[in-house]
């Protein structure tokens, strides 16, 4: 098969988390459940939980910042904003519009959001690709950015899969992380109802064990496009990196891979091939829980992470599903500096850097983000630096701007009084939503 010559693909990568977790053993002995079921059941360890202040523009902001403080691109080199996003906080205006403001971002850019559930996220990676590989812009790159906040109902089946977290990828033509290989593309697309928010409501719906039918349905129909087109096994990949929702969903994928595989079952079986080729991608899901569009790129963050592998060169087989449903497999190769992204991309500071929420304070911390959710509730942001959510007022979502120095990062020093960041201030009115701005 003729590959293109021209390469393409994920140039720098960078993590952002909320800055509390729950445990699932907290969550389990409130719920009156076994911890087992979800430690062992589901896979999971500890949930990101936001604050009030953090939803996912705060997120997406975040991601930016630390993916621009490490010089990987002049900001002036991005041409396209593209947000993979599900938990979108308005129904017209894009979360892209509010991190290319924050992130001091050229005004010759395109900015847009990217939705299709869970698949958002890959779906935006590939039309950023497709954008700097059509050469509208030459020299431009993309910042596309996976962020999510997963949210259901308290005491719900899908509780104890919640999540959050950003994902900033930088899409160039030196793919210094990941390449993406250029294979037909093998995509699936079918109107089911297995999970989804109408607009009324800030907690998902699912018809949980339906949705994993859906999941395994997608997949099997990417694999069969994939391995038809290519030719190509499971065996032809070092690591697999399914999306997330909980862990257990990754091993119930890749028992069905392997079933599929045209280079037969997998030595051991697929059981003990997943330790081998698909749990080393897992330990940071298991920390963050679901994060929707961005899991799948925390997989991949957590293999370039991971502590003792070093994926330089590696070929990597994805699977994206989003709900709805839209899904692909994809291959990549890791970039050959590979360990040079260990302890770079914001992930293991991110986990270092937070608190346990007891039960008590996940409840207090959810009726908060509600509150600040409606109109009137502005207020300003407690301390500690970067952008921050503030609340809403004149029906217009508030945040904190931090000043953003190049190459120093977020700085809190420039960030205004309560008084001069409240709404009430002279002149505020005119320039719309920027208060601390
Ligand atoms: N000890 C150990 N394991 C236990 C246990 C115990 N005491 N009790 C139960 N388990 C096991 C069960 O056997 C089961 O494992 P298997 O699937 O291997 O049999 C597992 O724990 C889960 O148990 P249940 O199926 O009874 O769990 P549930 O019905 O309460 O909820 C769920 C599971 C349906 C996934 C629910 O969490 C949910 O609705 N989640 C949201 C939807 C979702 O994540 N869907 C995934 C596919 S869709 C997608 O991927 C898009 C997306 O991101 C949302």
């Amino acid at each position: 098969m003729e590959l293109r010559e021209r390469r393409i693909g994920i140039e720098a990568l960078a993590v952002q988390l909320p800055r509390s977790y729950l445990d699932l053993g907290v969550l389990a002995r409130a719920n009156g459940t076994d911890p087992a079921k979800y430690y062992f059941g589901l896979g999971g360890r500890r949930m990101a939980i936001p604050s009030a202040d953090e939803d996912s523009v705060v997120l997406a902001v975040r991601a930016a910042g630390v993916l621009l403080a490490d010089r990987a691109a002049d900001v002036s080199s991005i041409g396209m904003v593209l947000v993979g996003t599900e938990s979108g906080v308005d129904a017209a205006k894009p979360i892209a519009s509010y991190v290319h403001r924050m992130a001091g971002l050229p005004s010759d850019c395109r900015v847009l959001d990217v939705q299709h559930a869970c698949y958002g996220g890959t779906g935006a990676l590939r039309l950023a690709a497709a954008w700097v590989l059509g050469g509208a812009r030459p020299g431009r790159k993309a910042l596309v950015i996976a962020t999510d906040v997963a949210r259901y109902d308290v005491g719900s089946p899908g509780e104890p899969t919640q999540g959050a977290a950003a994902v900033a990828m930088l899409v160039g033509e030196e793919p210094r992380v990941l390449e993406l290989l250029p294979y037909p593309e093998a995509v699936h697309a079918a109107e089911v109802m297995d999970f989804w928010r109408p607009t009324y409501r800030s907690t998902a719906l699912a018809d949980g064990h339906y949705s994993m039918q859906c999941y395994l349905d997608a997949l099997e129909s990417c694999w069969r496009r994939f391995a038809g087109a290519t030719g190509l096994g499971a065996g032809a990949f070092d690591y697999l990196l399914y999306h997330t929702p909980f862990p257990k969903m990754a091993l119930k994928a890749h028992r069905r891979l392997c079933e599929l595989s045209p280079d037969g079952p997998p030595a051991g079986g697929a059981d003990a091939d997943w330790e081998r080729r698909v749990l080393p991608t897992l330990w940071a899901n298991m920390e963050v829980g679901n994060a929707y569009s961005a899991s799948l790129f925390v997989s991949l963050a957590g293999l370039l992470e991971h502590s003792e592998i070093d994926a330089a060169g590696a070929r990597l087989g994805l699977f994206s599903y989003g709900s709805g449903s839209c899904a692909e497999f994809l291959a990549g190769r890791v970039g050959p500096d590979a360990s040079a992204w260990r302890n770079r991309t914001g992930l293991r500071d991110a986990l270092a850097g937070r608190r346990e929420l007891t039960y008590e304070a996940y409840l207090r911390s959810r009726r908060s983000y509600e509150e600040q959710g409606r109109d009137g509730s502005f207020r300003a942001a407690a301390g500690g630096a970067g952008p921050a959510f503030c609340g809403t007022w004149n029906h217009q979502r508030i945040y904190r701007d931090a000043a953003w120095r190049s190459g120093t990062g977020w700085t809190s020093g420039e960030e205004r009084t309560a008084e001069e960041a409240s709404p009430f201030r002279a002149g505020h009115a005119s320039r719309g939503a920027q208060a601390g701005s």
